[in-house]
C-alpha cells in the first residue's frame, strides 16, 4: 500500500535551545525566513503525501496557527497592493481536512509522540519526519523512502555516516547487505557508544513505518534517558518485516543543536539570489575579525 499520511512530532521541549524556545516552538525558529516545520511539510508535499498529523502539546499553538488560514494577514496584503507577499502568507492552505493535530500531554520521547497518532494512520503504512533534521537534496529526501517502500514494503528509514565519535547521539543500524544506498537493517540500536556501535550508519528523523509498530509503542517500554524510544520499537519488529535504510547524499542540517541551526541559516542563504552575495560579503568581513580576535 502507497504511504499517504505523514506523522510530525512537535511535542518536545527543545530545552537545547532555552530561552529561545520558552513561549516559541523549536519547530518554528525560522531557518532564513521559513520555519524549520515548514520545510518539513513542504518536503511531505513534494514526495506526494496527503494527510498531515502533528504531534503538538501545551505552548505549541503557533504551529497550528502557521498552517490555518491568516484572512487580515491576506486581506490587508490585498489592499496595500503587496499580493507578490500573498503566496507566502498561504503557506500549508491544503485542503480543508488533510491536516489533524493530536496532543501529546506528557513529552515522554519520541516514539511516546509517534503512538499519539495511532488513531489517525488509518491503518496503513506511515511516514514520520522531525522537523529539526533539515536534509535537502535534489529530490525531496522522502521521496528516496518511499520509493523504495512501494519497491520492497517493510519500514524504511533514512541515514547518514557519522563520525564514531558521534554514535552516542543517533540511533545506530546493524547492517546486512548494501546495494549502493541501500542498507538491509539486521539491527539498530539507541545511542551507543562507539565502543559499542554495530556502524557509523546514524538515522536522520525520516521514517517510512508499519502500523505494526504502534502495536509495540503501546507497550509504552522506556528506553535510552527514561524516554520511549521509537528506534527501541524497530528494533523489536526487525525480523517481521523488510526493513531498509536508505542513504541520504545530499546536505543535511542538525537544527536541533545550535551550531547545525546556524550551519542551516548560513547555508540556505548562501543558495539564494537575493540573499547569496550579501552574506557572502558579510562572512568575508566578519571572519578576519574572528581570526585575528582569537
Ligand atoms: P529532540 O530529541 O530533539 O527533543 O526531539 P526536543 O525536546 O525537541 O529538544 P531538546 O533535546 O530538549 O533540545 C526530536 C523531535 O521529536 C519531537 C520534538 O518536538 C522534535 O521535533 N518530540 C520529542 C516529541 O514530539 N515529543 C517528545 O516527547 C520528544
Amino acid at each position: 500500500m502507497g504511504v499517504r499520511t505523514a506523522i510530525f512530532p512537535v511535542g518536545g521541549l527543545g530545552t537545547r535551545f532555552l530561552p529561545a524556545t520558552k513561549a516559541v516552538p523549536k519547530e518554528m525558529l525560522p531557518v532564513v525566513d521559513k520555519p524549520l516545520i515548514q520545510y518539513a511539510v513542504e518536503e511531505a508535499i513534494d514526495a506526494g503525501i496527503e494527510n498531515f498529523v502533528f504531534v503538538t502539546a501545551h505552548g505549541k499553538e503557533a504551529v497550528e496557527n502557521h498552517f490555518d488560514r491568516n484572512a487580515g494577514l491576506e486581506r490587508a496584503l490585498i489592499e496595500s497592493g503587496r499580493t507578490d507577499l500573498l503566496a507566502a502568507a498561504q503557506v500549508g492552505n491544503t485542503t480543508p481536512g488533510r491536516i489533524s493535530y493530536v496532543r501529546q500531554m506528557d513529552a515522554l520521547g519520541l516514539g511516546h509522540a509517534v503512538w499519539c497518532a495511532r488513531n489517525l494512520i488509518a491503518d496503513e503504512p506511515f511516514a514520520v519526519l522531525l522537523a529539526d533534521e533539515l536534509l535537502r537534496g535534489d529530490r525531496p529526501p522522502l521521496a528516496d523512502l518511499i520509493d523504495l517502500h512501494d519497491r520492497v514494503g517493510g519500514n524504511v528509514i533514512s541515514v547518514i555516516e557519522v563520525p564514531e565519535e558521534d554514535t552516542g547521539s543517533y540511533g545506530i543500524v546493524a547492517p546486512g547487505a548494501i546495494d549502493g544506498r541501500t542498507i538491509e537493517v539486521k539491527g539498530i540500536v539507541e545511542k551507543p557508544d562507539p565502543a559499542d556501535a554495530p556502524s557509523t550508519y546514524a538515522a536522520v528523523g525520516r521514517y517510512i513505518l508499519e502500523p505494526a509498530v504502534m502495536d509495540v509503542l503501546g507497550e509504552g517500554r522506556r528506553g535510552a534517558g527514561g524516554e520511549i524510544q521509537l528506534t527501541d520499537a524497530l528494533a523489536e519488529v526487525i525480523g517481521t518485516a523488510p526493513f531498509h535504510a536508505v542513504v541520504h547524499d545530499g546536505p543535511r542540517y542538525d537544527c536541533g543543536t545550535k551550531i547545525g541551526f546556524l550551519e542551516a541559516t548560513i547555508a540556505l542563504a548562501l543558495e539564494r539570489d537575493d540573499l547569496g552575495p550579501d552574506i557572502a560579503a558579510t562572512l568575508a568581513r566578519l571572519l578576519p575579525q574572528q581570526t585575528q580576535g582569537s
